[in-house]
């Protein structure tokens, strides 16, 4: 599966021919200025809760590609309100079967309120499956036991977790979540982009190294093939 880091918490993954990006904060990024958000494709844009660093670019995304939205109920009728009908709303526990494959909405710990002080509902993470393989991605959490199950269901090829600490998990508890959902390889996310959220990054990678977990850091813009 080939991914595409855009900085932060955004990422791009390529499923069966589809563009799926997550949480699109780009023009607000420092560290992303490179990438020209215009250049970016989405089939999808999921979102995993409604904090201005996970969706600040989702609606301009959105109305030049045509994407769907897939997020939870509250922060797609947000969207709708702005006049983006194309959604999909999920809610925790929740799953629905797509073109490319299969999206389930799953729990995070963290909180969620929209841009102009809607409601978000509760936020949460994404298990996808599909035939080109399966991955997690955590939104902004702290470790839960709930990432147990992930582990118990699914095969995953890489998960996306979020390791820069102060407003999330940080590095110890991403190698315990890594633990959790049975996956060693492992793309970082929501780190260094702001000053309480700098890590130092090869110290992290000889951290998930101890136990015999692969910690991927990329720069935004750069790919890999995952699985
Ligand atoms: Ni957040
Ligand atoms: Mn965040």
């Amino acid at each position: 599966m080939k991914v595409t880091y855009y900085g932060h918490s955004c990422f791009a993954a390529q499923v069966a021919n589809k563009t799926l990006l997550f949480d699109p904060f780009i023009t607000g990024n420092e560290l992303a200025k490179a990438i020209d958000v215009k250049t970016v494709h989405a089939d999808y844009i999921l979102i995993s809760h409604g904090h201005a660093d996970h969706m600040a670019d989702a609606a301009d995304i959105a109305k030049r590609t045509g994407a769907t939205i897939v997020s939870n109920y509250e922060i797609t009728e947000w969207f709708g309100k702005q006049g983006l009908q194309k959604t999909h709303p999920l809610n925790h526990g929740g799953g629905w079967q797509f073109d490319f494959g299969h999206v389930k909405f799953v729990n995070a710990i963290h909180s969620s309120s929209l841009p102009d002080g809607t409601y978000g509902g509760n936020p949460g993470g994404f298990v996808v499956e599909s035939a080109d393989g399966n991955f997690y991605y955590s939104g902004d959490t702290a470790l839960t036991m709930d990432m147990k199950l992930i582990g118990e269901s699914t095969r995953l090829t890489f998960a996306a977790l979020c390791i820069g600490d102060n407003f999330t998990m940080g590095i110890n508890d991403a190698v315990k979540a890594a633990e959790f959902v049975r996956c060693r390889e492992i793309l970082g996310l929501h780190y260094n982009t702001f000053p309480p959220i700098k890590i130092d990054g090869p110290a992290a990678i000889e951290k998930f190294k101890a136990a015999q977990q692969h910690l991927h850091l990329l720069l935004p813009g750069e790919s890999l093939n995952l699985g």
